[in-house]
């Protein structure tokens, strides 16, 4: 199965000139087709100094391929690209059985908002 990423390049061109987004994608080369991908999100907090919070989402792996640390390889990469963009806290929401994935990764649930991961790279 392939993923169904975008309708429009214009739609990415949008992404891409928000400067916001870091989409993170593994191709098939062979097949010159992307099997895994998600989207680092950047957000200025007004009342953190404008400091940056990372958000990820929109992760996913084709069907097919899930279960090979593909899943495991984006989300990665969106957290080191987090910290080296010098994100102070990086954050998801996802579905209860997804947290042991995202614990693995480093994401904590934080004690009364236990519906949002986070790690914290500086106060
Ligand atoms: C969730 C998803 C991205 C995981 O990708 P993946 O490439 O299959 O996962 P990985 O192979 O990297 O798995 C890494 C680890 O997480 C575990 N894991 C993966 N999916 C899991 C699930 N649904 N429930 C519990 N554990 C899971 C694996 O068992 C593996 O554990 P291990 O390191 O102890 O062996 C993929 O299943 C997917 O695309 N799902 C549909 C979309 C979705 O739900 N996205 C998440 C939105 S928050």
């Amino acid at each position: 199965m392939n993923l169904i990423l975008l309708r429009s390049s214009d739609q990415f061109e949008k992404m891409k000139d928000a400067k916001t987004y870091f989409v993170i994608v593994i191709e098939d080369t062979d097949n010159e087709t992307i099997v895994a991908a998600t989207t680092l999100f950047l957000e200025y907090k007004f009342i953190h100094g404008a400091g940056l919070r990372g958000r990820i989402e929109d992760v996913v792996v084709s069907q097919s391929l899930r279960g090979h640390k593909l899943g495991k390889v984006v989300v990665d990469t969106g957290v080191q690209l987090s910290r080296k963009l010098n994100c102070y806290k990086l954050s998801l929401d996802c579905r209860d059985e997804l947290i042991p994935f995202y614990q693995s990764l480093g994401f904590k649930a934080e004690k009364g908002r236990a519906n949002m991961l986070v790690q914290r790279f500086s106060d």
